[in-house]
C-alpha cells in the first residue's frame, strides 16, 4: 500500500498538500490533526481514500498513536508532509507557558518524531516535505519562540538531507512568507499592525510552487519573488532585515 501521510491536514497549507497529492495515484492519504469532521469534509472532496488519525501531535501520545498505525500497517510511505504547527506574537516571557511548550513540542519535536518514524517505510524516490518558514531566517522580535523552531526545522532539514544521502529520499524546506491561512488570526496576527501582513500569498500558490521545487529536485521552496527577497535580506543583510521588521511592528 502506497501512502502520503500529512500532519496539519485539516486546514491551510496541509489541506493544499492534500489536494495536491491527490492526483499521485496513492492507495491512501492519512490525514493527521485534531479537528476530525474537518478531514473527513476534506476527504470527501478527494478521489484518494483517506484515513482520518484524530490526533493531538503536541501530546507524545498522539504522536505514539500514529507511531502504532504505522508499526502495525507497514505501508510504503511515497510523502511526509508535516504542516501541523502554530505560531504566537508576543514577547517570550508573555506567552503563557503552556503555549510555549507546546508551540515548541508541535513545531520541532513532533516534526522530527513523524519524520523519523516514517523514514524506515520511505523507499528510494520517496519524499519528506517539511513546512518551515521565512521567519527561519531572522530571529523576529514579538514572535522569537516560533521564529526560533522554525530556524531548527530549517537546521532540521539541512542535516537529515545529509543523513539520508544515498538513500533517494528527497527532503524539501518549503519557507512561505505569510500565507493566508487561518494561522494568521490563530497567532495572535489580528492585533499587531496591519503592515506585519502588507504581503501574503495563497496556500495555493505554496503548495503549487512546492510541488514543482520537489520534481526539480531543489531542497528549499520560496514562493514568490517577495518571499525571495524577503529571504536573501535576512541571509545577506540581517541588520537592516530587523530594521525592517520593527518599524513594520510600529516599534
Ligand atoms: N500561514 C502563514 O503565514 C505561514 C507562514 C509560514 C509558515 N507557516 C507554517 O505552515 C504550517 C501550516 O500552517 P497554516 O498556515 O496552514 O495554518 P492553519 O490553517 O492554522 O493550519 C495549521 C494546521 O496544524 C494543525 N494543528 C495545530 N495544532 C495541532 C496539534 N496540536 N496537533 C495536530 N495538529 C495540529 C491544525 O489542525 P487542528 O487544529 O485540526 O489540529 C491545522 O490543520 C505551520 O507549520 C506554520 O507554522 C504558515
Amino acid at each position: 500500500m502506497r501512502i502520503a501521510i500529512v500532519t496539519g491536514a485539516s486546514s491551510g497549507i496541509g489541506e493544499g498538500f492534500c489536494h495536491a497529492l491527490d492526483s499521485e495515484g496513492l492507495d491512501s492519504i492519512w490525514m493527521v490533526a485534531r479537528r476530525a469532521d474537518r478531514m473527513e469534509a476534506l476527504s470527501d472532496s478527494l478521489q484518494t481514500p483517506c484515513r482520518i488519525i484524530e490526533s493531538d501531535l503536541s501530546e507524545s501520545s498522539g504522536v505514539d498513536r500514529l507511531r502504532q498505525l504505522i508499526e502495525s500497517d507497514r505501508p510504503e510511505i511515497s510523502f511526509v508532509v508535516n504542516s501541523a504547527g502554530f505560531g504566537r506574537f508576543g514577547d517570550s516571557w508573555e506567552i503563557p507557558s503552556d503555549l510555549t511548550r507546546d508551540m515548541i513540542s508541535l513545531n520541532c519535536s513532533a516534526l522530527v518524531d513523524v519524520t523519523c518514524m516514517c523514514i524506515p517505510f520511505m523507499p528510494a524516490g520517496s519524499s519528506i516535505i517539511e513546512i518551515c518558514s521565512a521567519s527561519a531566517y531572522l530571529p523576529l522580535r514579538s514572535l522569537n519562540v516560533y521564529s526560533a523552531t522554525k530556524a531548527f526545522v530549517r537546521s532540521f532539514c539541512n542535516g537529515l538531507r545529509r543523513e539520508l544521502d544515498g538513500k533517494g529520499i528527497r527532503v524539501l524546506e518549503v519557507s512561505p512568507g505569510w500565507v493566508s491561512t487561518d494561522f494568521i488570526p490563530g497567532s495572535g496576527g489580528d492585533v499587531v499592525p496591519p503592515g506585519v501582513f502588507r504581503h501574503t500569498v495563497t496556500r495555493e500558490e505554496v503548495v503549487t510552487q512546492a510541488m514543482r521545487d520537489l520534481q526539480k529536485g531543489r531542497k528549499r521552496s520560496l514562493c514568490g519573488w517577495y518571499d525571495r527577497v524577503q529571504v536573501w535580506m535576512c541571509s545577506h543583510f540581517p541588520s537592516l532585515a530587523t530594521i525592517i521588521w520593527e518599524r513594520s511592528l510600529g516599534s
